[in-house]
């Protein structure tokens, strides 16, 4: 099999990375890995357990030999199944956010995902999109993008998706959620988020959906 391509698109949350990163996975003809499915799906696990996800330890118990995350593609789509259970639209509440960062602060947690990643983007072309794919997970990616948008433009965008959702929060909310997020996301002590050196800057505070995902297609078009 010729080389597979690997693109990696990290960013903090909200900047568009998923929407953006599959639209342009489906304009390449690759598949599309959201890896913060996969943070997400551990800590509905552990809140289902009743583990309280600010404490390391608590968190790491929940990861027993019995624990079974699936990572499946239904119709082109990435499904996340939690002991053969879909849990692919529990893992999108406000709650599933704050709890898939805090439990991705904990070693073991990153220790645990970081073979399936690494599997998944060996067979296959791929974008992969999280917080330390181009720094961590695939530090010799074809291809590394840093997407990013102020935390104001970031919040307003995640507030009108939660409400189209039928979620029920504020713009002050949410941003409040993304501050804090932002914060644990890049000072945890491993893999924070933070832009690898070869990677290119995107910002998309300016910019619309149609503008970035052409900005982010035309990086990976020019660099392989
Ligand atoms: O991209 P997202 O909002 O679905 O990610 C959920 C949380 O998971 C986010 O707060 C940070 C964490 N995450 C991570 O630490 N590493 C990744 N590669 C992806 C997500």
């Amino acid at each position: 099999m010729s080389k597979v391509i690997n693109v990696a698109i990290d960013g903090p949350a909200g900047a568009g990375k998923s929407t953006i990163s599959r639209a342009a996975a489906a304009k390449l003809g690759f598949i599309y890995i959201d890896t913060g499915a996969l943070y997400r799906t551990v800590g509905v696990n552990a809140l289902r357990q009743g583990a309280d996800v600010k404490n390391a330890s608590a968190v790491v118990s929940t990861l027993t030999d019995e624990l079974n995350i699936e990572l499946k593609f239904i119709d082109g789509e990435q499904r996340m199944f939690l002991n053969g259970e879909d849990v692919s639209v529990d893992i999108r509440t406000p709650e599933a956010s704050m709890a898939a960062s805090a439990v991705s602060a904990v070693p073991e947690v990153r220790k645990y995902l970081f073979d399936l990643q690494k599997n998944l983007a060996q067979n296959n072309n791929c974008i992969m999109d999280g917080r330390d794919i181009g720094t961590v997970v695939l530090p010799d990616a074809d291809v590394k993008i840093f997407l990013t948008a102020s935390p104001e433009a970031r919040a307003k965008r995640r507030h009108l998706e939660l409400t189209e959702k039928g979620m029920n929060t504020t713009y002050e909310e949410v941003l409040a959620d993304m501050v804090e997020r932002d914060y644990n996301d890049s000072h945890r002590a491993v893999a924070p988020l933070k832009q690898a050196d070869d990677a290119v800057l995107a910002d998309t505070s300016e910019l619309d959906l149609q503008q970035s995902i052409e900005l982010i297609i035309s990086i990976i078009e020019g660099k392989i």
